[in-house]
């Protein structure tokens, strides 16, 4: 379901960052990929989720393949079928916890819909994630009055709501404490199997490795800066 095909991407002016022949991702896998800083993990989800304009080669997400989308469908297809959380968790400022967690039921027919399939409606859903991760008393604080851990736990919320089929998240979980990790990678994994979605988790953390089936070390996927 998620199926890369001779990447080759580089920064302007840069020498080529990533070059990956192959790989294949099945629906429903839950995979973890780590490598050291400044290896490109980011720069790989935000390809995978479509940020980035298409590099050589193919994406196919969905049987959609990216290339052929111009940046406006990729836009459509990301907030239809993906759940995204940035390592700067990309909350609105000023914003409500709730509206921030809603928000993609906004742009996204499939998630309200899905949202109000499973919990009646989308502020039921909001709340339901949002007391999993112990955060249902702050429902109308600005997020910008939130503590980092706090606000990563908002931005997992929201990547959650209305069920996409492919939830990316790039170091969930740097600024939360040991409890609220292991409730954040409980609530992530829980939904991820509910709904069958696919799990890129990428983390410096080698401790929450063991909960994933499958691990990528981005270094030896990737063939860029080797030796010709
Ligand atoms: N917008 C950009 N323009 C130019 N170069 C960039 C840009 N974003 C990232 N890079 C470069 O791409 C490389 C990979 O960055 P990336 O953020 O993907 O690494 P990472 O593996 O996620 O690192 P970390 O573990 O620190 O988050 C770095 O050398 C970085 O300097
Ligand atoms: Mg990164």
């Amino acid at each position: 379901m998620i199926d890369l095909q001779q990447i080759t991407f580089g920064w302007p002016d840069r020498p080529a960052l990533l070059e990956i022949p192959q790989l294949s991702i099945e629906q429903g896998e839950r995979i973890f990929i780590h490598g050291p800083s400044g290896c490109g993990k980011t720069t790989l989800l935000n390809l995978i989720a479509g940020i980035h304009p298409a590099p050589q080669g193919s994406i196919t997400l969905n049987g959609e393949q990216l290339n052929t989308l111009s940046g406006s469908q990729r836009d459509r297809f990301r907030a239809d079928h993906i759940g995204l959380i940035f390592q700067q968790f990309n909350l609105l400022p000023y914003l409500s916890v709730q509206a921030n967690v809603e928000l993609p039921c906004q742009f996204s027919k499939i998630r309200r819909e899905r949202a109000e399939q499973r919990y009646g409606s989308v502020a039921e859903a909001g709340l339901s994630l949002l007391q999993e991760l112990g955060l249902s008393g702050l429902l109308q604080q600005p997020v910008t009055d939130l503590s980092i851990g706090q606000q990563q736990r908002v931005a997992a919320a929201r990547a959650l709501i209305g069920s996409p089929e492919i939830i990316i998240a790039d170091e969930p979980t740097s600024s939360l404490d040991s409890a609220n990790r292991a409730a954040f990678i409980e609530l992530l994994i829980n939904e991820c199997d509910q709904n069958g979605s696919t799990l890129l988790f990428v983390s410096h953390d080698q401790s929450l490795a063991q909960q994933f089936p499958r691990q990528i070390d981005l270094l030896q996927l990737n063939r860029a800066g080797e030796a010709v």
